[in-house]
This record gives structure tokens, C-alpha cells and sequence, in this order.
């Protein structure tokens, strides 16, 4: 494994995606954004027709997966969540996204963010960060997102939401999403991106090797 990998893992809306862009940039790396994955699969089912619950449709359609999945327009919003969420929990289909995850760091390091980066994908990278927020302020950027993008939202709604899709990712058998037992936390609660960014690089500080930080 290359030494050069950093595994950003928390709950939806945490401010993982932002803080993973802007440290992959820092540091030089290739990001993926792993979540991404589950949510092309779980669209995938859909289109098919099936239910993403269904663990043989929801893995047919993982092993289906192809790159031009991820350029898709209709990952996002609360029918691609659901859909991501349930596909998640499956084991074969996280058996089939574990290679493409590991090549993707394999060689010249990554910033990888999901909920299972740090536990599963690569237990052995050296900079491993947990990043949450309460689930009020969670719900609040989530509804925020939407109502950016033009999409009439609820705030309550989507609190509930969030609330419903980190309790499932949490309590999943196959792995589900925890802190590393050697991640460091960062709360976003009270923190903006750049606030969030500062933070991290103290957290990371010397604990990725070959460039200067
Ligand atoms: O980070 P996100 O909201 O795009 O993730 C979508 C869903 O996929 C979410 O319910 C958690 C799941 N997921 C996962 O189980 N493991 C990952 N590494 C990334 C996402």
C-alpha cells in the first residue's frame, strides 16, 4: 500500500466531501469520493427496476458498475440516498467496490472519503480522520444543499432523513460506520470549510511521508 493515504470517514453531511477535495489538492492526491459508488449502484438497481434491498439485483449491478456510473446527474437527492444506504449494506456488494477502492490509493496515495475507509479499505493508512457534526446542523446543510439547487425542501424532513441514513449505516453488520480505532475526531458543528480545513492539517500534521505539508 502506498504510504501516501489519507481515509476521511463520518456521517452524511459531516463535511467530509469538501475538506477531502481540499486536502487532496494540498497534498498533491487523487481523490475519490467512494460514496459516489454506492449511489451510481443503488441507481443502477433502480433502473433495472429492481428493489436496491435485493442483495442478488443490488450485486449484479455492483459488479455492472462502470466508470461513466459515476458521471451521472441523478446521484444526489433523497431517492439516490435511500437507494445508496440500502445497496450499502449488502456484502457482496462491498466485496465488489473493495478492489476498485484499494487500486485506486494502490500506487500513488489518495484521499478517499466514505464510512468505512479507515476500518475496511485501508486499516493501514497513516492519516485517518473522523469527521462528524450534530445531526441538527447535519440536517440543516443537507436542506441547504437542495434548496441551493432549486429542490423544495423540508427542514425537518430532511433532518429525519439524515437521522434514518446514519442510524442504518451505523448499525449494519457488514461495515458498518465507526471511527477507526487510531482516527482522530474533528467536529464540524461549529466550523466552516476553511475552519474545518485549518484544523485538519494540524490533525495530519507529519503523518503523511514524501512532501512537505
Ligand atoms: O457519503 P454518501 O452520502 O455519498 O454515501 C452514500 C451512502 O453510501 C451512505 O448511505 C453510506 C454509504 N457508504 C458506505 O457505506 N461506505 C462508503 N465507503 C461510502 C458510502
Amino acid at each position: 500500500m502506498s504510504p501516501r493515504i489519507v481515509a476521511i470517514d463520518g456521517p452524511a453531511a459531516a463535511g467530509k466531501g469538501t475538506l477531502a477535495r481540499r486536502l487532496a489538492a494540498h497534498f498533491g492526491l487523487p481523490y475519490l469520493d467512494t460514496g459516489l459508488l454506492y449511489r451510481a449502484v443503488g441507481r443502477r438497481v433502480l433502473d433495472a427496476g429492481a428493489d436496491p434491498a435485493d442483495p442478488g439485483a443490488a450485486a449484479a449491478a455492483a459488479r455492472a458498475l462502470r466508470p461513466a456510473d459515476l458521471e451521472r446527474g441523478d446521484l444526489r437527492g433523497p431517492a439516490a440516498d435511500a437507494a445508496a444506504s440500502a445497496v450499502a449494506s449488502i456484502p457482496a456488494v462491498r466485496a465488489a467496490l473493495l478492489d476498485f477502492q484499494r487500486n485506486f490509493g494502490r500506487d500513488h496515495g489518495a484521499v478517499l472519503d466514505g464510512r468505512d475507509i479507515g476500518t475496511v479499505i485501508f486499516p493501514d493508512a497513516p492519516a485517518k480522520l473522523y469527521v462528524t457534526a450534530s445531526v441538527a446542523e447535519r440536517g440543516r446543510r443537507r436542506w441547504a444543499e437542495l434548496v441551493a439547487k432549486g429542490v423544495p425542501a423540508d427542514l425537518a424532513t430532511v433532518t429525519e432523513e439524515v437521522r434514518q441514513r446514519d442510524a442504518i449505516d451505523a448499525a449494519r453488520a457488514a461495515a458498518p460506520m465507526r471511527p477507526a480505532d487510531d482516527a482522530q475526531l474533528l467536529d464540524t458543528t461549529t466550523l466552516d470549510a476553511d475552519a474545518a480545513f485549518a484544523r485538519a492539517l494540524e490533525l495530519l500534521a507529519g503523518r503523511l511521508p514524501g512532501r512537505a505539508e
